[in-house]
């Protein structure tokens, strides 16, 4: 293999460039050329098919930096259609054109199923990132639990989870954590602990809305921040119990902090959160509108006269406030764990596609023996019976709906993750930049300028 090409798909993550960084390390050390493909599998349905040159003379180009948020190459969540044929062809005329003999694609559940019509026609490897941590398996089998039965709003199938037979071993989780979700928890229990304080100052009621959509890893990670509540999606609200526990620490505390995840079900499994379908094949639904419809219960289950009486607000609509941390999670820049994991499974998946694999996902596995280690598995694995891929859901072990707190087992699943995921120069880098005096008159200088001169087209290799 000559030379590979590398998209980013999907939503963005604080680990995108170490990815891609060390996919172009591992390939300057095998002398391969690394052309990366702007915007992702948008690229590929543009004619003139716009890329960068990422590793001229075997070298990284400066810009592609690991420590820096988001991707140089740009994203989108554009996929190819697998029955349209046409495209398909057209797609990997252009990727022959360009000398591409293997593929690199960077991301989540969405993007495994994008890539899987590609599969049959030129070698393709998925990297996995998304803050949601929702792209593996909690156990080998989970896929077979999937059942669907046909619905006609949308028209096609919907998809729902049989009891699960299996308790959790975590040695034994299929890719263990997804680069970016370390800096994702990273800000939201930073968040979580800044609200407090006001919180406290106030005798308010804060709820605290995190990303990752049906998956409640991100809100489980946020109890490192201490909220009173851990709302997953995974588990339908209960009200009776959480109004009761939200007036018992209020009795006491005067403060109660409330996190939930943005993909949060009341009691019949409806979101609160309005749902609305983005354009990717894993059909994902994007959500908003959690936390302040979870506000609105809690002021009318409340009431201004419990306040009132506890003379701490004048109204329930006072007392109780929202905050939505919402893309900060996703940006800036990456944590030592996600950098170091992110850039080991970029130069993983080359290796894989030297080692001939295809349609395989390179992992990132944990035991107590080896600590976190890369691997890879066929992406069928991921696949359900009818090929589809879902999102990883918090496993019912990992939280306990009485408190309302990540359960023991959830507990020991973070642990791994967070005990060193900070470097120590993740604080000096923010002690030497954030209040640098130049920040001040200098205008952002985007990378995207940068980036821009380096693309070239399809004709210019012709
Ligand atoms: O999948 C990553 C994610 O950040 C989710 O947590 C969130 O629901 C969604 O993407 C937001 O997407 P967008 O940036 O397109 O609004």
């Amino acid at each position: 293999m000559k030379r590979i090409g590398v998209l980013t798909a999907g939503g963005d993550t604080p680990a995108l460039n170490a990815s891609i960084y060390g996919a172009v390390v591992r390939a300057n050390q095998l002398k391969v050329e690394v052309y990366g493909l702007m915007k992702g599998f948008n690229s590929l349905f543009n004619p003139r098919v716009p890329h960068v040159h990422l590793n001229p003379l075997f070298s990284a180009i400066p810009e592609l930096d690991p420590t820096r948020g988001g991707t140089i190459l740009g994203g989108s969540r554009d996929y190819v259609d697998p029955d349209d044929a046409k495209t398909l062809e057209e797609i990997l005329e252009r990727l022959r054109r360009l000398g591409i003999e293997g593929l690199i694609c960077i991301g989540g559940d969405g993007t495994l199923n994008g890539m899987q019509p590609l599969c049959d026609r030129i070698p393709a490897v998925l990297t996995p990132k998304t803050i949601d941590n929702d792209l593996g398996l909690n156990y080998l089998n989970e896929v077979d639990e999937w059942l669907r039965e046909p619905s006609t709003s949308p028209p096609g199938y919907c998809y729902k989870r049989a009891a699960t037979r299996q308790h959790v071993n975590l040695e034994q989780m299929i890719n263990y954590v997804t680069p970016g979700f370390a800096t994702a928890v990273f800000v939201s229990a930073g968040g979580v602990e800044r609200v407090r304080t006001t919180a406290e100052s106030h005798r308010r009621i804060a709820i605290v809305e995190v990303m990752g959509r049906n998956s409640g890893f991100i809100a489980l990670g946020s109890a490192y921040g201490q909220p009173d509540v851990v709302l997953i999606p995974e588990h339908p609200l209960n009200m009776e119990l959480l109004i009761e526990r939200v007036k018992e620490l209020y009795d006491i505390q005067k403060n109660v902090v409330i996190v939930c995840g943005e993909g949060i079900v009341d009691e019949s499994g409806c979101e609160l959160g309005a749902a609305r379908r983005s354009t990717d094949p894993a059909g994902n639904i994007m959500l908003s509108g959690a936390s302040e419809a979870l506000r609105d219960r809690l002021i009318e289950a409340i009431g201004d006269d419990y306040f009132r009486r506890a003379r701490r607000a004048q109204t329930a609509g006072e007392a109780i406030f929202t905050r939505k941390l919402g893309h900060t999670q996703r940006g800036g820049r990456p944590l030592a764990f996600d950098r170091f994991h992110a850039a080991q499974l970029g130069g993983k998946a080359v290796e894989m596609l030297f080692e001939g694999l295809n349609n395989a996902v390179a992992t990132l596995q944990w035991n107590n023996r080896r600590g976190f280690h890369v691997d890879s598995i066929g992406g069928h694995a991921l696949r359900d019976r009818w090929g589809y891929i879902h999102p990883r859901l918090v496993p019912a072990d990992f939280y306990d709906p009485t408190s309302m707190q990540p359960s023991r087992l959830g507990i020991e699943y973070l642990l791994p993750i967070f005990s060193d995921a900070i470097g120590p120069d993740d604080m000096e880098q923010t002690r030497q930049s954030l209040f640098d005096a130049g920040n001040l008159f200098r205008p952002y200088h985007s990378v995207n300028t940068d980036i821009n001169k380096r693309i070239r087209f399809l004709e210019d290799a012709c």
